[in-house]
């Protein structure tokens, strides 16, 4: 039998590869199944919650939190770096109490921040700096929170982006949404800047992996 590597067989290899997870996160998994929400998945969870272990991150700022997947991963590794705050943000007040629950249950309370608010002006009010931050919001608003992001972000600290394949219509020359757009100009500003080293991670839907050198 031939084995061929593909993006799917690659991301079904690298499923496989990450260890169980409590039953709350499984329920956190099975509902996003469900219901088709748009969470980081295992694969980019583990990947988000090692590199926060590896800086020693006690300060994570989310945006675009959801109800909370991705969040606890970053709980996680904050509690594991001996304690600190990770801000949870998100628009919707359903999401913010549903990731309340579910973050109190995985024992990450005295962790979190929760701000039911719009995430570029949350940062701009909660100004650090941070060792880490995560943004996963609308995608047409990435070019315009970097700025915010790179005041607000400590010097060797790192940023992470989720969505930067957006399950292949990067590639499409021909599509020019505002979506695409805005994932297309957030990658060449952070490439062209040398106040960044960046690279894409190919897992799932594209993690953007960025250290802020000065
Ligand atoms: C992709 S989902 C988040 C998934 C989450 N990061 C996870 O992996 O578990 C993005 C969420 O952020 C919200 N959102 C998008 N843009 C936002 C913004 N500018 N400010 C606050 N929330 C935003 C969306 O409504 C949605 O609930």
């Amino acid at each position: 039998m031939t084995n061929r590597l593909t993006f799917e067989t690659a991301q079904n290899y690298l499923d496989q590869q990450v260890d169980e997870r409590s039953e709350e996160m499984m329920i956190m998994e099975d509902y996003a199944r469900s219901t088709k929400f748009p969470i980081i998945g295992p694969v980019a969870g583990n990947f988000c919650y090692q590199i926060a272990r590896m800086i020693g991150a006690t300060s994570v700022f989310e945006m675009g939190s959801g109800y909370g997947y991705s969040t606890a991963w970053f709980a996680r590794a904050v509690q594991e770096n001996g304690g600190g705050v990770v801000h949870h943000v998100v628009w919707d007040v359903e999401l913010s109490n549903k990731a309340r629950l579910h973050l109190e249950r995985l024992g990450y309370d005295d962790i979190l921040k929760y701000h039911v608010s719009e995430a570029v002006e949350t940062l701009e009010n909660n100004q650090g700096p941070y060792d880490l931050i995560f943004n996963d919001i609308e995608k047409d608003a990435y070019p315009s929170s970097l700025e915010v992001i790179e005041r607000s972000l400590k010097p060797g600290g790192v940023l992470i982006v989720d969505n930067m394949l957006l399950g292949g219509r990067i590639l499409d020359q021909n599509d020019e949404s505002s979506t695409v757009m805005g994932v297309r100009e957030l990658t060449a500003q952070i490439n062209a800047s040398d106040r960044w080293i960046m690279s894409i991670v190919p897992i799932r839907d594209g993690l953007l992996l960025a250290y802020r050198v000065s």
